[in-house]
């Protein structure tokens, strides 16, 4: 491993933007981490799949590409394994190796791009499932001591794409291996998202198994989101609001269906894709930049655009939308 200066990021940002590195290197192991650590290079950025970022300039420091792979069975019981997944292994990958293998518990992640190692820190989810259902523990290295430690579940505080690793101990680890426990039989199948079904009916599957529902996420996510092969994105850019029953109702006065989601807190969840089409932005485009067509909670790239410009589109998202609403959004990807 050799730590490289001065190296362009466009390769390894879904968003497909020019931003360079002072210093970089790609770990395959926490030995190679632990090296890289002791060259006392600061600050140091671990990058996963950059699936999740916005650079809006070059980074001082280090950057550090997990390639930290490996999938091991760690311990089999009546009806459910855990599986210990290292961080920089692809995802979608690994979910693809679940199905396969017929263990259950992550079809709903499907094509999700990004890492293993990067999935708990926002606690990934789509389709009514999230990480931190099939979520055991992880192991994870700390950047200023070079010290392993096992985090639980109860400690990486999950929240709606939210971990510890957001908040308080946000780029002060690194994710060297994630413990997912996945079902072998009786698989408790998560189908009620409404989109699942009725693509499901679509593909004539009245009794759907793990790899029927991996299919149709596949074919949902391709119909709605981008290929950030085709045109820069990072998935949803914003979070969907958690709002008050009093802010909804005045929603509903003037837009009576509009859609929203109940939470345990009393609180609603109104999809911001909502919000942001009603405010004119779908299908938009700014410059080099644009609100996609399909999902308005998506922005892109349309090939050429810099970090300042999309940050720019977003900040006039969030304008309107707080004008017209009163409902402040917040962005989901980290804006560097
Ligand atoms: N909607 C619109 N216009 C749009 C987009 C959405 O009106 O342009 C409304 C529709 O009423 C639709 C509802 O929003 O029924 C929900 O839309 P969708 O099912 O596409 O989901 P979402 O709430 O917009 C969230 C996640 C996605 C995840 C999907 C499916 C967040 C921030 N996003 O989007 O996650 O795939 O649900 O579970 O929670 C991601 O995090 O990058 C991501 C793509």
């Amino acid at each position: 491993m050799t730590i490289q200066q001065n190296i362009s990021l466009l390769p390894f940002n879904t968003f497909g933007l020019e931003a360079k590195a002072a210093h970089f290197a790609e770990i395959h192991s926490v030995k190679e981490l632990r090296h890289c650590i002791r060259t006392g290079i600061q600050p140091i950025m671990i990058l996963g799949g950059g699936s999740n970022m916005l650079l809006t300039g070059d980074l001082r420091g280090l950057v550090l590409k997990n390639s930290i792979t490996g999938i091991n069975l760690l311990r089999t019981f009546k009806n459910k394994v855990w599986v210990e997944v290292g961080g920089g292994e692809n995802w979608h990958q690994f979910v693809l190796w679940a199905v396969r293998n017929g263990l259950g518990g992550v079809e709903n992640l499907s094509l999700i791009p990004g890492t293993a190692g990067a999935a708990p820190i926002q606690n990934i989810g789509a389709y009514g499932v999230e990480l931190k259902d099939v979520f055991v523990r992880l192991k994870a290295v700390s950047l200023e001591t070079g010290k392993m430690k096992t985090f639980s579940h109860h400690e990486c505080r999950f929240g709606y794409r939210d971990s510890i690793f957001k908040q308080e101990e946000r780029g002060k680890w690194c994710i060297s291996s994630v413990v997912f426990s996945l079902t072998k039989h009786k698989h408790h199948l998560n189908t009620s998202y409404g989109d699942i079904q009725r693509t499901l009916e679509n593909n004539g599957v009245n009794l759907p198994g793990i790899a029927d529902i991996s299919r149709a996420v596949i074919q949902i996510r391709s119909s709605k989101l981008p290929d950030p092969a085709q045109f820069g994105n990072c998935g949803s850019f914003f979070k969907n609001p958690e709002t008050s029953q009093q802010v909804l109702q005045s929603i509903l006065a003037s837009h009576p269906h509009a859609p929203y989601y109940p939470l345990e807190n009393g609180l609603v969840k109104i999809p911001a894709g909502w919000l942001i089409e009603q405010c004119g932005w779908k299908g938009k485009r700014v410059g080099n930049t644009g609100c996609y067509e399909k999902q308005a909670l998506v922005l892109v790239n349309y090939g050429g655009a810099t970090g300042a410009e999309v940050k720019a589109l977003a900040h006039s998202i969030i304008q309107s939308v707080e004008q017209k609403f009163d409902i402040r959004l917040e962005p989901e990807v980290n804006i560097l």
